[in-house]
């Protein structure tokens, strides 16, 4: 896709400084320079927050396959780290700007909601253990919205969805402004897909 072509030519239109729980921090886009940092932050997850985002897969493959994602397909990925241990991540959102058929797009058709493929972005947050429980995934909210709308999108799903035992993160997505839009099942359980406006 050409924008995220050159927003990893150029990401610094992603920049941005936040507080979080009293500390200074960066978000920003992922980059090449971050794949360590990666493998840090995905093995260090517990058991629990990896089951709910992207699974169980082997760390080192799934960084470096994001590594060597940035700005060739439809995913731009953000992080955030304090901002004087930029090896530190701290965060990660991922945003997906293509729907493919089968998957959200048809499970939304199936509720009577359809969505504009266009307008829309696929999005999930995961905060470092460490850092859960301190408003970071709500201070990273805004910073991905503005990078949805870069991309001209008003409208944001959940990225696969959140399993309906992930009670946190659903509390989070209905303090935040998502609605339910229906529910769905997969290998490992029910999914509930959640939407809002951006
Ligand atoms: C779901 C998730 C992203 C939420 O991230 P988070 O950074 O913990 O979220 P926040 O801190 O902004 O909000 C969570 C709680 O912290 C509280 N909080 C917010 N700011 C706070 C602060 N400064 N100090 C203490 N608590 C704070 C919130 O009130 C909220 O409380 P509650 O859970 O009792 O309602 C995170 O738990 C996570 O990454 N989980 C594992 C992966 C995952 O499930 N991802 C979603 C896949 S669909």
């Amino acid at each position: 896709m050409p924008e995220i072509a050159a927003l990893a030519a150029d990401p610094s239109p992603l920049d941005r400084r936040l507080i979080v729980d009293g500390v200074p921090f960066t978000v920003r886009a992922l980059r090449t320079e971050d794949a360590a940092a990666l493998v840090l932050f995905l093995s260090g997850l517990s058991g629990g927050s990896r089951r709910f985002w992207h699974g169980a897969t082997g760390h080192a493959a799934e960084a470096t396959g994001w590594i060597e994602a940035i700005g060739r397909y439809d995913k731009l990925r953000l992080v955030a780290h304090p901002d004087d241990h930029p090896a530190d991540l701290a965060g990660v959102a991922d945003l997906s700007f293509s729907l493919p058929d089968h998957a959200e797009l048809a499970r939304y058709a199936d509720y009577g909601l359809p969505l504009d493929p266009d307008r829309t972005v696929r999005w999930g947050p995961c905060v470092a253990n460490a850092w859960q429980g301190r408003g970071l995934a709500a201070a990273l909210l805004e910073p991905a919205w503005d990078a949805a709308r870069l991309l001209a999108r008003d409208r944001v799903v959940l990225f696969g969805g959140v399993h309906r035992d992930n009670h946190r993160a659903r509390r989070f997505y209905l303090r935040h402004g998502f609605t339910e839009a229906g529910t769905f099942t997969t290998d490992d359980g029910p999914g509930i897909d959640m939407t809002r406006p951006i």
